[in-house]
């Protein structure tokens, strides 16, 4: 099976053996391939996100980088009276669901002999690539913005990445990156389609975990859209396949002080308003420029679904209802989870949710002493 890219822009294909992250016209990539499901076969499995290989686009099971991830459990929990199906994906091996995205990457990148990567981040998709290079044995350059959660960065270095940090925000790190991708394999998880290829795994597992069947609405971060869209792609290809009927709704979650997304689905267009966005405490979703904005505004109209803001109190206080329900997960985790109550309140005729926990809070210890801090003096 050769795997093929294709641009959205203007449609050209690529081997994806050349490599490329974005199409010759600035365009963005994404894969075209077949994917097949046997449940036989898939229940044999180790409970990882591997057991649905014949729809994840590495041909050599040699090639597969893996810590055993995924199949996360999923617990329900109440909001408003109602129950909530949470997916624990602050339980994978970096902390964070980026190694869903990382594994499949990574994997690709070693199908195709590549010795040497580079990623920007703004905190956990650099410690996700960072370890599963460690795994396959390739050298790694990991760019991040210079105030991110310190954790993330003693992480990312001992897995042995070289750490570059960039001051400013999200998007001058992004900047910063680009010089280095014209030599050196990207493998960024906002570019790169294969890193989509391994998050789509979330929505295959919340089919076979919901007994095979899609759930009513899914409430999910949105940053850089790499779950959003990768639940897109997971249940469009289960669809494809004939094994659901309808596709989830999908609920977007943006932090208040940066939500271009949000902005753009209010007024009712596709490109996103040039803001001058606020720091959040929820690092992992201050993204002011998505790559995806467009197709991640496409796939939550599609399903029907919407936008959510939430304010920084409502973060924290979300943040501490959960770890007082012993559930330990990072500020930007909490931004999806402060928005359910609104979400679920404004749809009261959806009975079956899921969400999301998507990194821990042992990645974010100083920025939850400084929360603990700010909550006890208010
Ligand atoms: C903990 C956590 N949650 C959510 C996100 C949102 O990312 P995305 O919109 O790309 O899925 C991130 C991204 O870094 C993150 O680190
Ligand atoms: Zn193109």
């Amino acid at each position: 099976m050769e795997i093929q890219l294709i641009c959205s822009e203007c449609n050209q294909i690529y081997s994806a053996s050349d490599g490329l992250w974005r199409c010759s016209c600035g365009g963005l990539l994404d894969i075209e391939m077949d994917t097949h499901f046997s449940i036989d076969l898939i229940q044999k499995r180790p409970p990882s996100m591997w057991r649905y290989k014949e729809a994840l686009p590495i041909q050599q099971d040699n090639n597969i980088i893996s810590f055993s991830e995924g199949f996360t459990p999923i617990i329900p929990i109440e909001f408003e009276g109602k129950s909530v199906m949470i997916k624990q994906d602050h339980l994978f091996q970096t902390g964070s669901y980026k190694d869903r995205g990382a594994s499949v990457l990574i994997s690709f990148a070693k199908e195709i002999g590549v010795t040497h990567v580079v990623e920007d981040s703004s905190g956990n998709a650099g410690c996700a690539i960072a370890a599963y290079c460690a795994r396959a044995n390739i050298n790694c350059d990991i760019y991040v913005p210079s105030n991110t959660s310190p954790a993330k960065l003693a992480q990312i270095t001992q897995y042995g990445a070289n750490l570059y940090l960039i001051p400013g925000s999200r998007e001058d790190t992004a900047h910063a990156v680009l010089n280095a991708a014209k030599t050196t394999y990207y493998a960024s998880h906002s570019w790169n389609p294969f890193f989509f290829q391994g998050t789509k795994t979330f929505a295959y597992e919340i089919w076979e975990q919901n007994n095979w069947i899609a759930p009513e609405a899914i409430i999910l971060p949105a940053g850089n859209g790499t779950l959003i869209l990768g639940v897109w792609i997971g249940f469009n290809d289960l669809m494809k396949a004939g094994l659901i009927s309808t596709l989830p709704r999908i609920f977007a979650v943006q932090s208040k002080n940066c939500a271009p997304l949000y902005a753009a689905h209010k007024h009712s267009v596709s490109t996103l308003p040039e803001g001058k966005w606020l720091p959040t405490v929820a690092e992992g979703i201050a993204i002011a420029e998505p790559v995806r904005g467009e197709q991640i505004l496409q796939a939550v109209r599609f399903t029907n679904g919407d936008f959510f803001i939430v304010d920084d109190d409502q973060i924290q206080f979300a943040m501490l209802d959960m770890h007082r329900k012993g559930f330990y997960i990072e500020p930007t985790a909490a931004a999806t989870i402060a928005a359910i109550p609104e979400i679920i309140h404004a749809h009261p005729k959806i009975d079956h949710w899921f969400s999301v926990f998507t990194g821990h809070g042992l990645k974010s210890t100083e920025k939850i002493l400084a929360i603990q801090k700010h909550l006890s003096n208010n």
